[in-house]
């Protein structure tokens, strides 16, 4: 079962975090990661391809080895992923021809890309002891712009590059529904986002929302094939304006995974990646258009790397199907016929999952036909099994599924010399240890379950359970087949003895919730991958490793609380325990378990008060001041450009042509007064929930100060007096570039969307004569300077363009100022400050800065830059997000920080930020680190900057 988790490296920039990631994956029981890369971080100017800093893939790959993940990888050339042009770079806009099509002049754009990628890839392959075992082509290669179609000669020509590349494991393809394009791939798989992205009505789930017709598609397209899903969905993203994260992790929560992902089982699902498990951060300018600095995604690792409840439901179902092997071979065999069945209850629907290979284990899973409702449904189940039919419970009673839930009934499921002949409570994991079959069996608090036991004959003894820890009683009775039948409600933890051989531990789901599957470290090279020997271990907000040596067991992990351990493990290999290299006090319990208690080491630390800090200002925006020159900006000269846009300008003014893809834009109208004109007007480009201000000369004359469903703003606005013929004057416009638009449809044009100016006139004057109009963007532009942070974290704003980001700028000769006193004119401000932090190792403390600005007045933009990184777009009246992570790593934990706030006012008033403080989202120990600061490149004089 490739069970894996989709994770972007290039949304996390500190590459000693990766591990922390891939850890917490690996503890929930994944075999997998699936990860895409960036072509347009990596290749920002044509040839010249780049893996320097982040953008090196080397350190993902050795962590995933190292945590014990295979990877999924998947280059593209277009991956979509809410990032600026789905991956394609900023030059693709202006390199004529059909892209994502087998057009010569894309096919030569991407493949020296790819080649290089696909060596870096091929290089860590299994076949080569590296962790990748598959790797994807292109990115839902589903649907093209008409009259485009499917291109199978792309197709072809990709695959034969990927192997140009030395990529010898399989190739797959995401189609974006079981459409059946690009099948001649090795794997052909499909992605679903069942329940849509409207996090702000996050309970409402349409009743039919639950697919039953991807086993049909998969038996049509490949069913020779496992059937795949190479993106489920895993949370949402989140817009401008939007509704935030948390409703997203409510709509995408344990609810929805044990109804959907279970759905995913019942047809067999056996490679199931889902979308996104960690999201992490759209620092510098990696984002789209569509979605803001945050990427959290609602995933069950939220951004600031915290663990959410759907990470604990999640953890159940990946260890049950880890452990068994009978799922692999498995078929659903009533595809279409699934309502009332095995139930006689029309109210639910129960899928008939049967491993047609070993021809006896049957998995049944339950859920109601109603996806929306709340119901609570009775029900009993008439099941198949090795001994004939049997009506469950047979003990009498009834089973209940309550609202958004869903079950897995077992029927003849091996677990070591034990066999369940059937269970309607849920199998978290199971293990021989010590030649005692070990079942861990879990329910929803206060349900009745019933299960029945097959065990190994022992002759002269009948057989009978006997609890031995716990509350729940326990009803029993030997079936005429020789099984032994027990049902009980689940509450908290019963433990349960049946004969010598076999031990139960009954769970409710919030303590099934606690449990962890480790296995101790194997030998060679791929030692963290073995799956023997397992070590199960209730206790703690997370555990990362068990390793056994001289019969001490050392178990790693976090805590966030005093923990209690329940530790089963061999005898021989837990003699003694420690955790996080401090023995614990352990006691054997009657039934044979350790326990030890084990507080958390969560120290105090001084944050500081950013607001008490020493901040200096400098003015952001000289380009309107009189003396300003902007000589060495580019002019903006081109006639035509390959673009299907219209645009109305005799000059192409939009700003991909010239270089520039990302961050804040100016544009410079050097013109001729004839003395009628009374304002200027101007249909503005700049991507959703995008801004511009404008000047005529110094004089601020109008904005656009955005909202989130706006892309393009005309707009007309008035000189302040009358111009004297003949006179010059610029007009200097200030703009968001918010990123390149995706283009997820094969041929299509929407990563060419213009950012810049499609149209322009002076008012009452047809004939004022623009002498020159010039732009900027990014210092260098594809040239770009700063190569550590990469080609998008530094946009065209003065400050930017000079470095003044960057530690190390000597910004004592500024004057001293805050983002809460602000400015009281339109424009750009821009702060900085320093402050230390000294928080100890052996402790995860994740940080954010928060914004608590709560009137949508006064319109503003400010960015955060840490260290030199970017790791903030706020717009205050659009938002949503206030709360902004920065990890640890760009954050120097300790030593000294340097911070820096650029602050936009569109309002003629100026604007201010009522607050920005620095705060903790989560306290625990860990077992995990030191963690080695991204490199931060100190501030150098950029001879130049303009
Ligand atoms: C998929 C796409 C991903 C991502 C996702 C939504 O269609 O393949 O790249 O965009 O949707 O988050």
């Amino acid at each position: 079962m490739v069970f894996s988790g989709e994770v972007h490296p290039f949304r996390n920039p500190v590459q000693s975090l990766h591990f922390d990631v891939l850890q917490k994956i690996k503890s929930m029981g994944f075999s997998a990661v699936s990860i895409y890369i960036h072509w347009g971080l990596l290749e920002p100017e044509r040839g010249e391809i780049s893996f320097e800093g982040f953008r090196d893939l080397q350190p993902f790959f050795d962590a995933a080895k190292k945590a014990g993940l295979y990877v999924i990888a998947r280059p593209g050339p277009y991956i979509n992923a809410e990032t600026a042009g789905g991956g394609l770079p900023g030059w693709g806009t202006y390199t004529p021809g059909l892209w994502r099509t087998a057009n010569a002049s894309y096919v030569e754009a991407y493949q020296p890309y790819i080649k290089a990628v696909g060596e870096v890839i091929a290089n860590n392959q299994i076949t080569h002891g590296g962790p990748v075992i598959l790797v994807q082509a292109e990115n839902e290669y589903s649907g093209f712009w008409p009259p485009y179609t499917e291109d199978f000669e792309y197709e072809a020509q990709l695959l034969k590059d990927f192997r140009n590349a030395g990529i010898v494991v399989p190739i797959t393809t995401n189609d974006a529904w079981p459409g059946g394009h690009f099948t001649s791939v090795d794997i052909y798989g499909y992605d679903s986002y069942p329940n849509g992205f409207d996090c702000a009505h996050p309970y409402v789930w349409s009743p039919d929302a639950v697919p039953e017709y991807f086993w049909g598609s998969h038996e049509q397209l490949n069913p020779e094939d496992p059937n795949a899903v190479y993106e489920f969905q895993g949370g949402g993203f989140d817009g401008w304006g939007g509704a935030g994260y948390e409703g997203c992790s409510v709509l995408t929560g344990p609810e929805f995974e044990r109804v959907f992902y279970k759905n995913q089982y019942a047809m067999s699902t056996t490679i199931f990646n889902i979308y996104m498990t960690f999201g992490g951060t759209n620092w510098g300018g990696i984002s789209h258009p569509g979605v803001y600095t945050s990427y959290d995604y609602g995933a069950a690792i939220t951004e600031s790397r915290v663990l959410r409840e759907k990470y604990y439901e999640t953890k159940l179902q990946a260890n049950f199907l880890a452990v068994s092997p009978a799922y692999l071979t498995s078929k659903p065999q009533n595809i279409g016929s699934t309502q009332g069945s095995f139930t006689g209850n029309s109210a639910l629907k129960t899928t008939q999952t049967l491993d047609v290979v070993g021809n006896k284990t049957g998995f049944y899973i339950v859920r109601q036909t109603d996806a929306s409702s709340f119901a609570v449904q009775s029900y009993n189940l008439t099941l198949p099994t090795s001994v004939g039919a049997l009506q469950i419970p047979v003990l009498g009673g009834s089973l209940t599924l309550s609202g958004k839930d869903s079950k897995i009934h077992v029927v003849d499921y091996a677990a070591g010399s034990t066999t369940l002949l059937y269970s309607t409570s849920e199998i978290l994991t199971w293990a021989t240890i010590d030649g005692q079959d070990i079942i861990l069996l879990y329910g929803n608090q206060g349900e009745l379950h019933e299960t029945a036991f097959i065990l190994p004959q022992t002759p002269g003894s009948s057989p009978f359970a006997r609890v031995v820890s716990g509350t729940a009683t326990i009803k029993q009775q030997v079936l005429p087949s020789g099984a032994l039948a027990i049902q009980y409600t689940a509450t908290d933890q019963t433990v349960v003895q049946i004969g010598p051989k076999l031990k139960v531990f009954i769970l409710d789901r919030s303590t099934a919730y606690q449990y962890w599957v480790l296995h101790p470290p194997t030998v060679g090279s791929f030692a963290s991958f073995g799956t023997e020997n397992p070590i199960i271990v209730k206790g703690g907000y997370l555990l990362r490793t068990a390793s056994v040596s001289d019969g001490n067991l050392a178990i790693t992990g976090d805590l966030n609380d005093t923990a209690t351990f329940e530790i089963i493990a061999p005898a021989a290999s837990s003699r003694t325990v420690s955790f996080n290299s401090e023995k614990l006090n352990t006691k054997k319990t009657s039934y044979g378990t350790l326990t030890a208690s084990r507080n958390a080491h969560l120290p105090d630390v001084d944050l500081p008060k950013l607001n008490s800090l020493t901040w200096r200002a400098a003015d952001s925006l000289p380009e309107i001041l009189p003396n300003y020159s902007d000589e060495k900006w580019t002019v903006a000269d081109l006639e035509t450009t390959f673009n299907e846009w219209n645009w109305t300008t005799p000059l192409i003014l939009f700003s991909s042509p010239y270089g520039y893809h990302t961050g804040n834009i100016l544009w410079r109208a050097h013109f001729t007064a004839t003395g009628m004109e009374t304002g200027f007007s101007a249909n503005i480009s700049g991507g959703l929930a995008f801004a511009y201000s404008m000047w005529l000369d110094d004089s601020f004359i109008g904005a656009w100060t955005g909202d989130a469903p706006s892309d393009t703003h005309n707009d007309t606005h008035n000189f302040p007096s009358p111009l004297v013929s003949g006179s010059s004057h610029i007009i200097t416009i200030l703009m968001d570039h918010m990123g390149i638009e995706q283009s997820w449809a094969g041929a299509s044009d929407w990563f060419r969307m213009p950012r810049g100016v499609l149209g322009y006139s002076f008012v009452n004057s047809p004939d004022t004569n623009v002498t020159a109009w010039k732009l900027t963007g990014n210092l260098g532009g594809e040239s770009y300077v700063d190569h550590v942070r990469g080609p998008l974290n530094e946009g065209g704003l003065y400050a930017e363009r000079q470095g003044w980001h960057l530690p190390g700028f000597d910004d004592s000769k500024w004057a001293l100022g805050k983002p809460t006193e602000g400015i009281s004119n339109p424009g750009v401000a821009f702060y900085r400050t320093t402050f230390d932090l000294n928080i100890p190792h052996g402790v995860d403390y994740p940080l954010a800065f928060v914004f608590t600005n709560s009137t949508t007045n006064p319109h503003f933009r400010a960015k955060l830059y840490v260290n030199g990184y970017q790791f903030g777009r706020y717009i205050n009246h659009i938002g949503p997000q206030k709360v902004f992570p920065v990890p640890q790593g760009i954050l120097r934990y300790n030593g000294q920080n340097t911070l820096a706030v650029s602050l936009w006012a569109t309002d003629a008033g100026g604007a201010k930020i009522n607050s920005l403080n620095l705060e903790l989202r989560q306290k625990v120990e860990t077992s995990f680190g030191p963690i080695d600061n991204a490199p931060a490149p100190t501030w150098r004089q950029r001879p130049n900057a303009f």
